[in-house]
């Protein structure tokens, strides 16, 4: 969603913020924009609906030099996608880039145009502008007005503002990702909504807690101060080394960064066997299992909820606690029943998104123990939780999800594992890593012969609409291969416990309409007799199943064929990587933004 770049320093700000911004591309946007003290310290304002492409077009006759910039790129909220909604918003007195939702806009709205401030814009956004514009004009200075404006709103926001008297550039949140970053050797200091925007330029992160005010100043020996709503320093915030390196921005010999992503499978997979196996124990993992909870609610989105009904399986299957697998859209408002001996248990890819988020508040506030599964170190979601398991997937920059999905199951299991005490059963731990090791050299030989699937994509991407099909353990996977599908193809797809389609789908099926059936040793039998109710109603069949099988083979019109042996719970992970790159390769036939599909973003930080 929505990404904001702040710099201030003695190198062009102007360029490091149009470069972190490109590197938040992958999280969607509709528009973007940046503002900036020119050299002869004029406030500019530049914004541009569509891509980054088109705000350097009309930044064009630069290059503009500035040593104090903060841009944006917007996933429209509230008002059209257009140049005037997008951000920066900005007066004579300041300019200022918005995440999130000002739950109470309109409200505010009439207040502000009652004192007769005039909005150019569609966006709740721009009511902080005015309640900025109207504190400064009152005397306050820019701390006192920050102050007295955030606490007016009402929501989940990350503000940062620049002041054209001084150059200096603030931010403060509520609920909304923010970091900060400092490169004491270039004298810089940054702010963002995203960590990887500052990847190889600065050597310090720091997150601050809520209604804490970053300031950002040249004119300070400390580039970075931290103040509290009563303008007293604080240190409500946290610091850590930036680790990551710039290169991971970059897509290599692939054309797109999913592509990548799904190749980056088996190695992951053999270096979170290796985290997690190979030592003598992983602190994070045993204070995880320290206590059994009596329930536990598992809950997450899109991807990560799919990855949790395959975990949920696990733990029941293995340790006989009840699981309840819960969408984070749903959960907050359905009054879940939550006993203190139950465990919130939160997947995520990328630690902020916002239903997610809201789960664990939750499931905090009623007294629940919390835990992470989760990719990104110092999100929110890592740093509200009681316990956290990392998938270490790496920086996932497609916006369709793959390899978070892998190593999200596969830490789910782990941990299930662990609770039944398999860790600490040398053999048993020992045929676990084995088992690992084995998916990681089964995805390697898939993706040596994608082309199969590829061509398989060719021949099918014309159809008008595709159903997913499985059972038991692989139902859920059926629904994470249609996902996947639909959100970069832009074809329809539905995903289906195979059993249930003759209650109702069937109806959908003629000759334009293709199965992907997903059929593993699991329940074999009964998925062949659903196969079979739909060929008799000449749908296509492409068939995910075991090596050698003529049967069928036979009853398929594409058969693509697997090893499953010796995997047994892990075979749904190596049949999604198929699916993975069906979807893939479908997309790619009908040439669209396989990255960044329309309407999407990567992190979905608004409710
Ligand atoms: O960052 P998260 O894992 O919490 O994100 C959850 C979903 O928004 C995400 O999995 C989404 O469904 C992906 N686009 C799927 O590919």
């Amino acid at each position: 969603m929505c990404g904001i770049v702040g710099h201030l320093g003695p190198q062009n700000s102007v360029e490091l913020v149009l470069e972190g911004l490109q590197r938040l591309e992958y999280r969607g946007y509709d528009s973007a924009g940046v503002s900036f003290i020119d050299d002869q310290g004029n406030l500019q304002n530049f914004k541009k609906s569509g891509k980054l492409e088109n705000l350097k077009a009309h930044l064009g006759a630069g290059p503009f030099v500035a040593r104090s910039c903060i841009g944006h790129t917007r996933w429209a909220t509230h008002g059209e996608v257009n140049d005037t909604n997008s951000h920066p918003h900005s007066n004579e007195l300041l300019s200022m880039v918005h995440n999130g939702i000002i739950e109470n806009a309109p409200t505010l709205k009439n207040e502000l145009q009652a004192e007769g401030f005039e909005f150019k814009s569609q966006t709740d956004t721009e009511v902080f502008l005015g309640l900025m514009t109207v504190n400064l004009k009152k005397g306050l200075n820019f701390k006192q007005a920050i102050v007295e404006s955030f606490k007016k709103v009402e929501g989940n926001s990350a503000f940062v503002l620049l002041d054209p008297v001084t150059t200096d550039i603030y931010a403060i949140k509520r609920c909304a990702p923010l970091v900060c970053g400092i490169n004491a050797v270039q004298s810089e200091v940054f702010a963002s909504s995203d960590p990887y925007a500052l990847a190889g330029l600065v050597d310090k992160l720091y997150f601050p807690e809520d209604e804490v005010i970053c300031h950002l100043s040249s004119g300070n020996k400390n580039l970075l101060n931290f103040y509290d709503l009563n303008l007293e320093k604080t240190k409500k915030y946290k610091s850590k080394n930036q680790d990551l390196s710039a290169s991971v921005s970059e897509k290599g010999d692939y054309d797109h960064f999913m592509h990548k992503e799904i190749h980056e499978q088996p190695e992951l997979i053999r270096s979170l066997t290796h985290y997690y196996f190979a030592g003598e124990g992983v602190p994070s993992l045993e204070k995880a299992i320290s206590k059994k909870p009596e329930n536990i609610h598992l809950v997450a989105c899109g991807t990560a909820f799919y990855a949790g009904l395959v975990i949920k399986d696990h733990i029941e299957k293995l340790n006989r606690i009840r699981c309840y697998a819960e969408l984070g859209s749903e959960f907050r408002y359905k009054d879940p029943i939550l006993e203190k001996n139950d465990l919130g248990l939160f997947i995520s890819q990328s630690g902020e998104t916002a239903d997610t988020l809201a789960a664990q508040s939750l499931c905090k506030t009623n007294g629940l123990s919390t835990m992470s599964i989760v990719n990104v170190e110092g999100s929110t979601l890592f740093r509200d939780c009681d316990d956290n398991l990392l998938i270490r997937a790496g920086i996932e920059v497609g916006v369709a999800s793959t390899k978070a999905f892998t190593q999200q199951v596969l830490t789910g299991m782990i941990y299930s594992a662990a609770l039944n005490g398999i860790l600490e059963n040398g053999e048993k731990k020992k045929d676990m890593a084995a088992k690992f090791s084995l998916l990681a050299e089964r995805v390697d030989k898939i993706l040596a012969e994608e082309k199969i699937i590829e061509d398989v994509a060719k021949e099918i991407h014309i159809h008008k609409g595709y159903f997913y099909t499985g059972r038991g353990i692989y139902f859920p996977i059926a629904l994470e291969g249609a996902l996947k599908l639909k959100e970069i193809a832009y074809v329809h797809a539905e995903g289906y416990a195979s059993g249930e389609l003759k209650h109702g789908p069937i109806a959908l099926i003629d000759d334009s309409m293709v199965n992907v059936a997903l059929v593993g040793p699991e329940l074999y039998d009964k998925t062949i007799s659903n196969i079979q109710e739909i060929k008799a109603r000449k749908g296509i069949i492409v068939t995910i199943g075991p090596r050698g099988d003529e049967h069928l083979k036979e009853i398929s019109d594409y058969y693509i064929e697997l090893d499953f042996d010796g995997l047994d719970e892990l075979s749904p992970i190596y049949v999604n990587v198929v699916n993975q790159l069906l979807a893939y390769y479908i997309a790619r036939c009908k040439g669209t933004d396989i990255d960044k599909p329309r309407n999407l973003a990567k992190s979905v930080t608004v409710e």
